[in-house]
């Protein structure tokens, strides 16, 4: 029985050392050297190999390497076929580092020192009060959760947005399409962590600016899908939006003549918010296939009507 492993090759090696330490039952076999297809009972991807139902035709299990799961066309996989995210701790932690560092960038106005700097300006602003600074989570699963929690420390005025109720101690909750307008109007920094789905796609557009307080920032790190380019480049040079934190576009890299490389109040980043780390996600994945092995559920199941 083998686990097909396709993603980052440099971390394929210690992938392949935890396997062989702790789970040496199971091969750890590197795409594209995929042996005979028939051992392969469990894919750990990033991106999918393409017609993964007919190339690997007694796959049981489709791991993620990611949070995300919107790389992997759904629609074209066996409708058994489980599809886990990866719940690696690590990645929560990247995401709340990036979430507060991009927070913080934007609270205390760094895109405005940094192009003073550069200008030799020796200039203070005011300085808002962190409680008086209202951010918005826009998605409040675990990794919205554990941002706002992070935030909350830091003393940040927060509400956050989910498609379903919640509840999150010290953050103000808003559930359902009907609220969302009332949720942008109180967010000064609006951060998002929204899976993609075709409910969310381009859902950071023009109008959703316009319903933000005037002078707001964004925050992606949720997907570039998600957003529309040419509507934050507006916002940003109207002042409708002051600045934004970005680390995933729609496409990754974007051409060298994009708009956002040169944006003097946008800071890009190349997708590096979060990074599933081996040592951190091995023991979630073990766990989750001696579960399958037992016929137990597993944790973070995608359901495939949500997509995520
Ligand atoms: C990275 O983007 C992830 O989904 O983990």
């Amino acid at each position: 029985m083998a686990l097909l492993y396709k993603s980052d090759p440099v971390r394929g090696r210690r992938w392949r050392a935890l396997f062989a330490e702790h789970a040496p039952d199971i091969e750890f076999r590197e795409w594209p050297d995929i042996g005979d297809p028939a051992d392969i009972h469990y894919l750990l991807a990033w991106q999918p190999p393409a017609a993964i139902a007919t190339c690997l035709p007694e796959l049981e299990v489709l791991f993620a390497t990611s949070a995300g799961v919107d790389q992997f066309d759904v629609s074209t996989l066996p409708s058994t076929l489980p599809v886990v995210r990866m719940l690696d701790p690590a990645i929560e932690q990247g995401m709340v580092e990036y979430a507060l560092f991009g927070t913080l960038w934007l609270h205390r106005q760094m895109y405005d020192y940094t192009r003073q700097q550069r200008e030799r300006t020796w200039q203070a602003h005011s300085l808002v009060p962190a409680a008086q600074r209202r951010v918005g989570i826009l998605g409040l699963g675990h990794l919205g959760q554990a941002i706002a929690s992070q935030l909350g420390s830091l003393g940040f005025s927060l509400s956050g947005w989910s498609r379903r109720p919640r509840e999150v101690d010290g953050v103000t909750c808003y559930a359902g399409g009907e609220t969302l307008d009332r949720f942008l109007a109180d967010s000064d920094i609006l951060i998002c962590v929204l899976p993609l789905t075709e409910a969310t796609r381009g859902i950071l557009n023009r109008s959703l600016f316009a319903k933000l307080p005037a002078g707001a920032a964004l925050i992606n790190i949720g997907r570039g899908e998600q957003l529309v380019d040419a509507d934050l480049i507006e916002a940003l040079d109207t002042g409708r939006l002051s600045a934004a934190v970005v680390d995933v576009v729609g496409e990754e890299p974007p051409a060298s003549d994009h708009p956002f490389w040169q944006h003097e109040r946008l800071l890009l980043t190349p997708h590096i918010a979060a990074m599933t780390q081996p040592e951190t996600a091995f023991p979630v994945l073990l766990d989750n296939i001696r579960r399958h092995q037992r016929g137990e559920p597993m944790n973070g199941e995608v359901d495939r009507r949500r997509g995520y």
